[in-house]
């Protein structure tokens, strides 16, 4: 190899990544064509020209809005595949991927269509990119906590195809507590927990994710920072942290990507992974998030390593197979 040849992305594990927002806008016309959906824009670029966002909600109007294009097993086939395709050339080595059941239930796509499209792509997905993959299902906490627990009834049937559930979406006045009782049914079947907090939310939903929930990993979680006793519980229990860089410029919880508190969070010993979130709509994918910070922050070649190392630590995997990684 000549000595300018680019260097391959660090392998690595992406352990916050929403397959919805994975939607690119070529995808979203090539779907709303093949199921007859007329769009509210004409070309590809007028779409790209909405991905300008205030706050989490201005993107998630959005983010709903074009879900609307997935119908079929075959549009949510296609979706993780052309996701899949995206990460291998990122470096991704393993995918533990988000879905949102309650925004495809809610137009009428039965719970079975979205589990047994993914499941097809993810099923070839070793084989085909090389990467290996969990599901998580994810409930939206602003919707109630009663939906919550109907879509855990609704996904009873496919429990063997799923390793975690998660808990996105309008995170401010929507705590973690307001869903103990379904969390409390997941870990009863055997699934690992996990659930968005301390992105716009306060340190006080860390908290809650951890007591009440008792989740195994913070997904985003840089709000922590504003709590050192609950800093120190995060390190004490080495309880992995899912920060999504671009993500957290895109949607303003920090004003700029050269004031992210990424490097404090590694010099607190806090166990940080760095992951893409909705890649489709905030710039970049896994290794694009890894490039940023390095160029951004600063981060030299070992704290990168370190980001990708605590990617295959923080992964639910078995040991032997965790082993083949690190
Ligand atoms: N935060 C909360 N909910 C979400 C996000 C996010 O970044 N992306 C998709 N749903
Ligand atoms: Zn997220």
């Amino acid at each position: 190899t000549s000595p300018s040849a680019p260097k391959p992305p660090l392998p690595k594990a992406e352990l916050h990544l929403h397959i919805e927002g994975t939607l690119e806008p070529g995808l979203v016309f090539a779907l709303a064509e093949r199921n007859g959906i007329s769009l509210p824009y004409a070309t590809e670029d007028a779409l790209r020209r909405a991905y300008s966002f205030t706050d989490l909600q201005s993107f998630l109007d959005l983010y709903y809005a074009l879900m609307d294009v997935l119908r079929t097993e075959d549009d949510f086939a296609d979706l993780a595949n052309a996701y899949l395709a995206r990460a291998r050339e990122q470096g991704v080595r393993h995918a533990e991927i988000f879905f949102d059941p309650q925004a495809h239930t809610a137009r009428g796509v039965p719970m079975g269509t979205v589990i047994r499209g993914l499941a097809r792509a993810l099923d070839g997905a070793q084989e085909t990119y090389g990467i290996s993959t969990r599901l998580i299902m994810c409930f939206l906490r602003d919707e109630s906590a009663a939906s919550a627990l109907e879509t855990f009834e609704a996904a009873r049937p496919y429990l063997d195809r799923i390793t975690a559930v998660g808990l996105d979406s309008a995170e401010v006045g929507h705590p973690p507590s307001k869903f103990a009782e379904v969390y409390a049914l997941a870990r009863e079947a055997g699934l690992k927990c996990v659930a968005h907090a301390g992105e716009e939310g306060p340190a006080a939903y860390v908290w809650e994710a951890l007591d009440v929930l008792g989740v195994d990993r913070i997904d985003h979680g840089v709000r922590c920072m504003d709590d050192e006793r609950l800093v120190a519980r995060l390190v004490a229990d080495q309880v992995p942290l899912t920060v999504c860089p671009l993500s957290n410029v895109r949607l303003r919880v920090i004003d700029d990507l050269a004031d992210h508190p990424l490097p404090a969070m590694l010099d607190a010993g806090l166990l940080i992974t760095v992951n893409s979130d909705d890649p489709a709509y905030f710039g970049g994918y896994a290794d694009d998030n890894f490039t940023a910070v390095r160029e951004a922050l600063g981060l030299d070649e070992e704290a990168l390593r370190r980001l990708a190392r605590n990617s295959f630590r923080a992964a639910f995997l078995d040991e032997e197979t965790r082993a083949t990684y690190v």
